[in-house]
């Protein structure tokens, strides 16, 4: 079978062999509106060791577990007074939860790296919800690349980091985020932002209805995946550019910056074309005859705060 034959078309009967393939402990790529998951059945120690090994990630960094709603989501988790808000306002989509463990949650211990917590989310996107409910159990999910490496929001990005480890990938299009969910943890006194994505802070805290925090770059050991260096193309990036030196290529935003460029994130200027952009172009420019890439500023508010915040995991070398 050719590699590209892998890639199944959004079809009901791709998802009955997708969930198949779950059930028998294969791996999946599963679109989602962030970026490619690497699924596997939640409750299968075999098949979460799987993709850790898959996907060279450390085993104390903890997986995400998706279900299609909130009535899945909460058999997971001990009671929360924020979940059903939180639920009623951004599920389905790009928001993950991080919630007690609940007594009788079947998630593998593995994929909560023995953790007293359950990271959950509800994707929005219909092959998601369609795989996730012929499946019908917990799937865990991290973005479908290599540990370190640039999340995939393209079918194709996903054959490019772990053909091998796939028995096929739903092809649902481009991510229409194109950044990976905001992680609020719900454990604490207060909520607090673990990574920020699409759901903002402002939202969270309009929505909640408390004062959300932003977690301190120190307690980045509870969201164990956001080490400094992470979403890291191969070649040195330099943000902050308004112009490029010689070798670099030019990632461009907004109208200013497109003398010259490479590809710019969004010519009109606007953040939620530059994330959904994000990835492919890095995906795109991090190879020959480039030696670096050189990166326009993008503005410090709504979604420019999660681009920014990959960006700088981008620049940042191990
Ligand atoms: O958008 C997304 O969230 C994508 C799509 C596929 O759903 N998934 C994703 O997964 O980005 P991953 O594994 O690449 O990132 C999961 C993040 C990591 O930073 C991890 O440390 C954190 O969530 N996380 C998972 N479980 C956690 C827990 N119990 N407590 C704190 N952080 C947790
Ligand atoms: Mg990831």
């Amino acid at each position: 079978m050719g590699l590209s034959s892998k890639i199944a078309a959004f079809t009901p009967a791709a998802v009955a062999r997708a969930a198949d393939a779950l059930r028998r402990g294969e791996l999946v790529g599963m679109p989602t509106e962030t970026v490619y998951g690497l699924a596997g059945d939640a409750a299968d120690d075999a098949a979460v060791a799987a993709i850790f090994a898959a996907k060279g990630r450390p085993s104390f960094n903890p997986l995400i577990v998706h279900v299609p709603s909130l009535a899945e989501a909460a058999e997971l988790a001990a009671p929360c007074r924020f979940l059903e808000a939180a639920a009623r306002r951004w599920w389905p989509g790009p928001l993950t939860l991080v919630l007690r463990r609940g007594a009788s949650c079947p998630v593998s211990l593995l994929a909560t790296a023995g953790l007293e917590s359950v990271a959950v989310r509800v994707p929005a996107h219909p092959a998601a919800q369609a795989l996730l409910r012929a499946f019908g159990g917990p799937v865990v999910a991290p973005s479908a690349n290599r540990s370190g490496r640039i999340s995939p929001t393209r079918p194709e990005h996903v054959m490019e980091e772990l053909a091998d480890a796939v028995a096929l990938v739903l092809d649902g299009g481009p991510c229409a985020v194109g950044v990976e969910s905001t992680v609020l943890d719900l454990t604490g006194e207060e909520p607090a932002i673990l990574r920020p994505g699409a759901v903002t802070q402002a939202m969270l805290a309009e929505g909640l209805g408390v004062a959300v925090r932003l977690a301190a770059a120190d307690e980045a050991v509870k969201a164990p995946g956001m080490l400094q260096s992470h979403y890291a193309p191969a070649l040195p990036v330099r943000l902050n550019a308004r112009s490029a030196a010689p070798g670099e290529a030019l990632l461009a935003f907004g109208p200013e910056s497109g003398g010259g460029a490479s590809l710019n994130l969004s010519p009109s200027g606007n953040l939620e074309e530059a994330a959904a952009n994000l990835f492919a172009m890095l995906r795109a420019l991090d190879t020959p005859p480039y030696r670096a890439i050189a990166v326009a500023p993008v503005p410090e508010e709504g979604l420019g705060i999660a681009i920014n915040d990959r960006l700088r995991r981008a620049a940042a070398r191990p």
